[in-house]
């Protein structure tokens, strides 16, 4: 099976992406390769910091790689967290904080839609693919469910009913953001 290097720290994200990926490829994470270090995301733009993860590792290691960056946009907030989603309640990347300060700051507003929106940069032999996947839903009055991570409990995708912190993985996989992407990746790959 082939190999794959998945530059995250983040558990969740490579259970996740190894439930799409199951017996097709074997994934990686930074850890198992070795490699002890958190890659920084410094730019605004969700495509660079992808690419930035995935260039890091393959000038590492020399190994076909992938690295994926997530933003939730709110229409309300002009698209806030956005890129900063991560850090924003500040340094800390406090998931309940920064749920706290995204309910405050939509308290008042009516337009509750919002999308996450997922870049995966593969590096193949050294070229570089993108690809996005984007999950259209809305923003909760309160957190629900205990399953998943981030900004799960408060996320319900379009004609779901329930939240992702209250789906199975591969319920959560069938309407994600980072389910679309991984499914497009996989197919580029096995068409390779
Ligand atoms: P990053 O891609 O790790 O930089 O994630 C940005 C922020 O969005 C972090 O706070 C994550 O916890 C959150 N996040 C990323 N993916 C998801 C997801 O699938 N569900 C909920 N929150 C997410």
């Amino acid at each position: 099976m082939q190999k794959l290097i998945f530059a995250t720290n983040n558990t969740h994200k490579a259970e996740e992406i190894r439930s799409v990926l199951e017996g097709q490829f074997t994934i990686i994470t930074l850890k198992e390769a070795g490699i002890d270090m958190d890659i920084p995301e410094p730019f605004d733009t969700l495509e660079e910091n992808a690419r930035q993860k995935a260039t890091t590792v393959y000038n590492l290691t020399g190994i076909s790689c992938f690295g994926e960056d997530t933003g939730l946009e709110t229409n309300a907030l002009d698209g806030e967290p956005g890129v900063k989603s991560a850090r924003y309640a500040g340094e800390e990347r406090d998931f309940t904080a920064n749920i706290e300060k995204l309910l405050d700051r939509l308290k008042d507003k009516t337009d509750r839609t919002a999308r996450f929106r997922t870049v995966i940069s593969l590096l193949l032999d050294g070229v570089e693919y993108q690809f996005e996947g984007i999950c259209e839903g809305s923003i909760t009055t309160r957190p629900r469910g205990g399953k998943g991570f981030g900004y799960d409990p408060v996320f319900i995708p379009n004609n779901a009913g329930h939240t992702f912190a209250e789906m199975s993985l591969p319920e959560k996989n069938q309407y994600s953001h980072r389910g679309k992407a991984m499914e497009q990746l996989m197919q580029f790959l096995i068409k390779k």
